[in-house]
């Protein structure tokens, strides 16, 4: 046998093609060439390979030309992944194990010189392909790397330590040593979360919070320094429904990308909260190979901004498209990725630089102009496409004082439960994601309802996505209030949660 194929995996966005490792032997001058659109990462398998045979008593045909082909040819790929079924290719070649026993299995891991098999990125978006295309074939993957991928059920992941395990799996069957099988971790029990109790007064804004998780609905808090923005916002995914097992797994494996994915986080929804000075590039992905953002590593869970203001414009303008879509496409000179970012943004910031503007408590320092510019960074658009705003005022020192009141987390999360499950009844959908005909179907409104809307719609000069927004607001708040039809008071609620920076 001089030619041998062995199967592995390479990444595009979250999606994982096939590809076909083949080794061909031949007689010749002596070299070592890898072909097939690879990287300068898998290129130095052929280093790495070489010294992780030799170190393994494993024989290195040095005296044969060797060349790896990596199939299909237009498929770019990266990462050290391809060693071991490069590794495991030479050795079926060279008749040092039976590539027979290879077929029924896929690999995926990076050698270390001595044969020790290191963990891959994106381990889960492995495994999930393989489960997604109903492939009968097992995966064998890295120890560090199979726990996580042992979380998609119905396929069989083995682990190995060292590519030596990996021999001797696939020794004559009398001789073999099978592989363990990967289990997924023991799950940790989650930290009990900060409370929502700790934040005193702001009953406003916990309102505007409950509906935002109920419908999926994104928000923007303005209030001044200290009165507890960012707190409610850590708070904010503790009342968000648990996810799904599909949800989970692909959550998970968009962090395991970016090898952010922690067992003990699992069926957790994210919060992201990057910093206010990240690119473009970190919130939305990109670069080369391209790489989710901090949008998709927000998947199913929440994108947080606090001092929404400070953020580069051109990278808040970048969430525009992904926001209405739920999902972004990177494209680059040679090759496009498409990541999944169905996230729900959470923003905060304050009112004017100084900002104590509109406070009872202290005066407000800026001028109008100033204010003007600081509210104008962010752009119209962008505004239009947060579905409620929400003031934090001051609180009292009497209400700070007080000791712990108002509702518990765990209550406020049973009614947005309910809420939820009320919608994906009634349209299979959470009421932030209605449009056109189910948008109209399910938000019909009474003769003196509809009067109301259209008149506040004039009088705010709404744009025709700000009246739609309203709209899946009030459907929220009747979901809440386990109303069939949105009545007036409903909508009175949601159309006063777009006036707070008088934009939109
Ligand atoms: N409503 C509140 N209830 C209890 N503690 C509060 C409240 N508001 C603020 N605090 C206290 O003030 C600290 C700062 O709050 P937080 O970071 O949420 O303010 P912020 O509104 O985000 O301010 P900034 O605009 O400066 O970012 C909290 O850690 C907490 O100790
Ligand atoms: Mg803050």
């Amino acid at each position: 046998m001089s030619l041998a194929v062995i199967r592995s995996r390479s990444l595009a966005g979250l999606d994982a093609p096939e590809v076909s490792v083949e080794v061909h032997l031949a007689n010749g001058l002596p070299s070592f060439t890898l072909v097939g659109l690879a990287d300068t990462e898998v290129k130095e398998a052929r280093e790495r390979v070489r010294a992780a045979l030799a170190t393994s008593g494993l024989e290195f045909p040095h005296n044969k030309r060797i060349t790896v082909n990596l199939a299909p040819a237009d498929l770019p790929k990266e990462s050290g992944r391809f060693d071991l079924p490069i590794a495991l290719g030479i050795l079926a070649a060279s008749g040092q194990i039976e590539a027979g026993r290879l077929d029924g299995f896929e690999f995926a891991g990076e050698l270390g010189l001595a044969g020790d098999l290191r963990p891959v990125r994106g381990a889960l978006a492995l495994a999930l392909a393989l489960q997604r295309r109903g492939t009968e074939r097992a995966l064998v993957l890295p120890a560090a790397s199979a726990e996580e991928a042992a979380l998609v059920e119905g396929i069989a992941i083995h682990a190995a330590s060292h590519l030596l395990d990996v021999v001797r799996a696939v020794l004559p069957a009398q001789d073999a040593t099978p592989l363990p099988l990967a289990r997924p971790g023991a799950a940790i029990p989650a930290e009990p979360g900060a409370d929502w109790r700790d934040v005193k007064g702001q009953s406003a804004a916990k309102r505007a919070l409950e509906i935002a998780a109920a419908g999926g609905h994104s928000l923007l808090m303005v209030g001044p320094p200290g009165t507890g923005k960012s707190m409610l916002a850590q708070r904010f995914a503790g009342l968000l429904p648990p996810m799904t097992q599909d949800e989970a797994l692909e959550s998970a494996a968009l962090l395991s990308l970016n090898g952010d994915f922690r067992p003990a986080r699992w069926r957790c929804r994210p919060l992201r909260a990057p910093h206010h000075s990240a690119s473009s590039v970190a919130l939305v992905g990109g670069g080369s190979p391209p790489r989710p953002g901090e949008i998709s590593l927000a998947h199913h869970g929440v994108l947080f901004l606090d001092e929404l203001p400070e953020f580069p414009r051109a990278a808040l303008e970048a969430l525009r498209e992904p926001l209405e879509s739920g999902r972004i496409v990177i494209s680059r000179a040679a090759r496009q990725a498409e990541f999944p970012a169905r996230f729900q943004l959470l923003a905060a910031m304050n009112p004017c630089p100084c900002g104590h503007l509109g406070s009872p408590l202290r005066a407000c320092r800026c001028t109008p102009d100033a204010i003007a510019r600081y509210q104008g960074r962010i752009s119209g658009p962008l505004l239009d496409r947060i579905d409620l705003q929400v003031e934090v005022p001051a609180v009292a020192p009497e209400a700070l004082a007080a000791s712990t009141q108002g509702e518990a987390g765990a209550q406020v999360a049973e009614r947005v439960a309910l809420a939820r499950a009320r919608q994906l009844r009634r349209q299979g959908l959470r009421n932030a994601e209605l449009a056109g005909e189910p948008l109209e179907a399910h938000c019909a409104l009474d003769a003196a309802a509809s009067q109301f809307l259209q008149k506040a719609a004039a009088r705010l000069a709404w744009s025709a996505r700000s009246f739609h927004r309203v709209l899946r607001v009030a459907r929220s708040v009747a979901d809440l209030a386990g109303a069939d039809r949105i009545a007036l008071a409903h909508l009175a609620e949601a159309i006063q949660y777009r006036r707070v920076l008088g934009v939109g």
